[in-house]
């Protein structure tokens, strides 16, 4: 698919935001469905790491959720074309489930921090359109839920997902 049908199928995909589909469902499996997802695209040399501890189901629209690790993932992939770790973690504390999706690629430069999540914001040269975070961040604010990112030039970001297990209506 070129990239701008792509941008405008994920954008139909998300506008309006489809609600009513909060069921109790598994986080985990909308990761290895992301994850699924992007296996065509994974770089050679990547590793992937999965930390996963038992999380409680939780009350989410798990296509959401698939597509917003999907963004995810492929950011880590961008940042660490050649080689790298990709680590995906999962828990829960104090009611909320959590989803890191960490690498060790470029790190993400000052001056950009607080535009990443901004729509149509790149620093990509070619392939980049700047809609996935913009994503990341509608879904997870129609679970109620956080994003937060811990970036480091030169060695990588983590993003983390926090989501309250009883959904947006608790
Ligand atoms: N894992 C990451 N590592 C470094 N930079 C990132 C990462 N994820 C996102 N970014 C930065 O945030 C910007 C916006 O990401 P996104 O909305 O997915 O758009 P795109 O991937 O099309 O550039 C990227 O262009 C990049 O500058
Ligand atoms: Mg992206």
């Amino acid at each position: 698919m070129g990239l701008v049908t792509k941008t405008i199928n994920d954008l139909n995909y998300f506008s309006p935001v489809r609600s009513g589909y909060f069921v109790e469902d598994d986080v985990q499996r909308a990761l290895a469905k992301a994850i699924t997802m992007t296996q065509r695209e994974m770089p050679d040399g990547l590793e992937i790491r999965r930390e996963y501890s038992e999380v409680p189901r939780t009350i989410c629209d798990v296509e959401q959720l698939q597509h917003a690790f999907y963004h995810l993932i492929q950011n880590a992939f961008d940042a660490m074309p050649h080689q790298g770790m990709l680590t995906l973690r999962l828990g829960a504390q104090s009611k909320m489930v959590w989803i890191d999706v960490a690498d060790t690629g470029v790190g993400i430069a000052e001056h950009n921090r607080d535009k990443i999540f901004n729509l149509f914001f790149s620093s990509k040269s070619v392939r980049g359109a700047g809609v996935g975070l913009y994503l990341v961040r509608r879904v997870v604010d129609e679970h109620a839920g956080s994003v937060v990112v811990q970036p480091q030039v030169n060695s990588g970001a983590t993003f983390r997902i926090i989501l309250p297990v009883k959904g947006p209506s608790n």
